[in-house]
């Protein structure tokens, strides 16, 4: 899929740009604090209504506007005319001018992979960050996980009320909580099993990329679920939670929370037995990101039959010229890759020539060819 035209309005430092995207490669380049990040951003944002780097829509709009407006033309299948718009407690989106009430319909349309410094949390962060990767790849690959989530985190919630009221010792209806803790368990195994086949899928990908991008073998990602399992067998997994919640039910009670489920998972990224956490290098930390991001897009390229839009953030800082031209041979012909950079010159002169470069200085742009 490709983003062809983009219309935005009040966002960030941004009055009001239009621009014309190219089908393969896009390099945005220009000083630091220009709006190269901000540009890519309204694109993430297009495809998932959400920011990746700000929770409230405050931020996203220009300073003193009242209302932000991103639009775009998307190019599969057929063509859509997306749009966004943001005031501070509202945000609206369009398909072809119609108002789309259920965001699933509108998010499903539109496939991004975003590279971002934000990413290197991935590795370095807590759990939660992991968690929240994991949710929003496997949401882009399956509406039904989509769901599943949302679900699982409302009969989360209800149950942790529910566990409040225990430890107060306010009378609950005892049967709604067990059916509560079935519902919770049965959203779960849907959940653990989804999570298990695309660490298995990345696991076959990734590690080749890895070593091409990195030069090192034995890069491996690893699921480990708060349960205690040896495979993702739905009766296994079944069992695992009832056990876990039936031996330790006063301790949820005590603690107000349920301390077991796929909201307590984790994965590790490791070469060979070692955590990358704790004893990959800065430049191991972040090729073993980018390694992923480039993974997602196989993965998905196989799922869906059509390849996302592929944003990278600065991916090149900290990269010897070789690694970068390893990263850049993996970029595919085919695909639409919008690049930042503060450095044109390290950039290949050959990939330079295919390339539609973007100038960005103050929230303008200054079209050149070269
Ligand atoms: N809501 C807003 N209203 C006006 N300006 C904003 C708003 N949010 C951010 N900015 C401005 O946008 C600029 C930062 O843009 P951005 O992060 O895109 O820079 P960049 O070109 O990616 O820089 P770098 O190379 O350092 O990453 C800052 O000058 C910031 O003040
Ligand atoms: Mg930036």
């Amino acid at each position: 899929m490709i983003i062809k035209t983009l219309d935005i309005k009040n966002f960030r430092n941004y009055d009001h740009l239009k621009l014309e995207l190219n089908d393969n490669l896009n390099i945005i380049y220009g000083k630091n604090g220009q709006g190269k990040t901000n540009l890519l951003e309204s694109i993430y944002i297009l495809g998932f209504t959400n920011s990746h780097r700000s929770f409230t829509s405050d931020n996203l709009i220009k300073s003193e506007k009242e209302k932000a407006i991103i639009k775009g033309k998307l190019i599969k299948d057929i063509s859509y005319n997306l749009e966004i718009d943001l005031t501070k407690t509202k945000k609206q989106v369009k398909i072809d001018d119609k108002i789309i009430t259920k965001l699933n319909d509108y998010i499903e349309k539109m496939n991004v992979i975003i590279f971002s410094s934000e990413d290197l949390d991935l590795i370095k962060g807590s759990p939660n960050e992991r968690r929240k990767y994991f949710n929003l790849e496997l949401t882009q690959l399956s509406i039904n996980y989509y769901s599943a989530i949302n679900d699982f985190n409302k009969l989360l919630k209800l149950r942790n009320e529910y566990l409040k009221n225990l430890s107060m010792n306010i009378p609950i209806d005892l049967n709604y909580f067990h059916i509560l803790t079935d519902y919770l368990i049965n959203k779960s195994i849907f959940i653990y099993q989804m999570r298990n086949k695309f660490v298995e899928k990345l696991n076959k990908v990734c590690p080749p990329i890895f070593e091409q991008i990195a030069g090192i073998k034995g890069f491996n990602i690893k699921y480990n679920p708060s349960i205690n399992i040896e495979t993702f067998d739905k009766e296994e997994i079944k069992k695992a939670m009832e056990e876990a919640y039936n031996n330790h039910l006063e301790k949820e009670i005590h603690l107000k929370t349920t301390l077991y489920g796929p909201h307590r998972d984790d994965f590790t990224f490791n070469i060979d037995s070692s955590n990358l956490r704790e004893f990959g290098s800065q430049g191991q930390q972040k090729m073993a990101v980018i390694a992923l991001k480039l993974s997602e897009i196989e993965i998905f390229k196989d799922f869906k039959k059509t390849s996302p839009i592929i944003l990278l953030d600065d991916v090149f800082s900290d990269l010897d010229n070789q690694k970068k031209n390893n990263l850049l041979n993996h970029i595919d012909n085919d695909m639409q890759v919008i690049i930042t950079t503060t450095d044109l010159d390290s950039i290949d002169k050959k990939l330079l020539s295919k390339a539609k470069l973007i100038h960005i200085e103050n929230g303008q742009i200054l079209e050149k060819e070269v």
